[in-house]
């Protein structure tokens, strides 16, 4: 198939088939991070507008390691300390990095809908890296690269997700992902974090408050972060949270042997999740931010104009 979007807002959108090709996309890149000399040509001459108005570790180094790696210059905003502290709006902001000329925007913002508002404004491909409580559609991607490797397939898996599914994107677009290869999703977490309407999404969407019944044959285990300001006295202490959602050894071992342990990052250790869970070998939370840069790649080159096929050769 070829690749016909224009940007990469969110996995809502996307069939199984478009998932298949970016996914198979994003394994032409997977070999380049095993090899000594990592850097293509690829792109070289494009530039690649990195524009965070949102803190992040991975996404943004991610995007801009995954830029250099395919021949790629860079062009950095972080919010904190850009012209937005004096006022600037964001669409101010993002028409100034176009004046620069760039070839794609690589978008992360706390409010939900921004990169789509900034797609319908500017004339160049927008990625979303992260909007609000909305969507992280390369987050979504690169977990299913991860599944898929570690598993062998993505059809008709049992996935439970925990923890606050109402605030999290990640858990958005890996349900938009997962439920286009049959996956059965249980979505586990205190009530006030568990939003029906996310389990009209799909007829194999279920909310499961206690998470000693959710984790019943899971194949995968998601494991969400944290926010601690959410964690509050008297709806939800910390030490509440702990004692019934944290992923404990004896809580991953009611899953399936084989399940894998994921988590986007950034890990809150003893809160979320145990030091021994997040560093098992059932953990492949180092495996989901290498396939990152793979994803990303895959993006970026498809993105600017690459011929579908021929990436990682180039
Ligand atoms: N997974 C993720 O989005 O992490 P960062 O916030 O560090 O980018």
């Amino acid at each position: 198939m070829s690749f016909t979007f224009r940007h990469m807002l969110g996995t809502e959108a996307l069939s199984r088939d478009e998932i298949t090709f970016l996914l198979n996309q994003s394994r032409a890149f997977q070999g380049i991070q095993k090899q000594p000399l990592k850097k293509l040509a690829t792109l070289r001459g494009k530039s690649v507008v990195l524009a965070f108005f949102e803190t992040s570790t991975r996404t943004r180094i991610s995007f801009g390691t995954a830029a250099a790696r395919l021949g790629a210059d860079t062009m950095n905003l972080q919010a904190e300390s850009s012209s937005t502290q004096k006022g600037e709006s964001l669409m101010d902001t993002v028409r100034t990095l176009e004046a620069m000329k760039p070839d794609v925007i690589v978008i992360r913002h706390a409010a939900s809908g921004a990169p789509h508002f900034v797609a319908d404004r500017l004339g160049i491909p927008v990625i979303n890296a992260g909007d609000g409580v909305h969507e992280h559609p390369s987050q979504g991607l690169l977990d299913a690269l991860t599944i898929s490797d570690r598993l062998g397939r993505l059809d008709g898996l049992d996935v439970t997700i925990v923890g606050d599914i109402r605030h999290s994107r990640v858990a958005r677009s890996n349900i938009h992902v997962l439920t286009k290869f049959g996956c059965r999703i249980t979505l586990s977490g205190p009530a006030m974090w568990l939003p029906p309407e996310l389990a009209q999404i799909a007829p194999s969407i279920r909310l499961q408050p206690r998470l000693e019944d959710a984790l019943d044959r899971a194949h995968v285990v998601m494991v969400l972060r944290v926010q601690t300001e959410r964690l509050q006295e008297p709806a939800l202490p910390a030490d509440e949270y702990i004692r019934l959602y944290q992923m404990t050894p004896a809580r991953l071992g009611l899953a399936r042997p084989e399940a894998v342990l994921m988590h986007p990052g950034p890990m809150i250790r003893g809160l979320e999740i145990d030091p021994a869970v997040a560093d098992s070998p059932q953990s492949c939370v180092l495996e989901q931010v290498t396939n990152g840069v793979a994803v990303r790649m895959a993006l970026l080159y498809l993105l600017t104009g690459g011929a579908p096929g021929s990436g990682a050769t180039g």
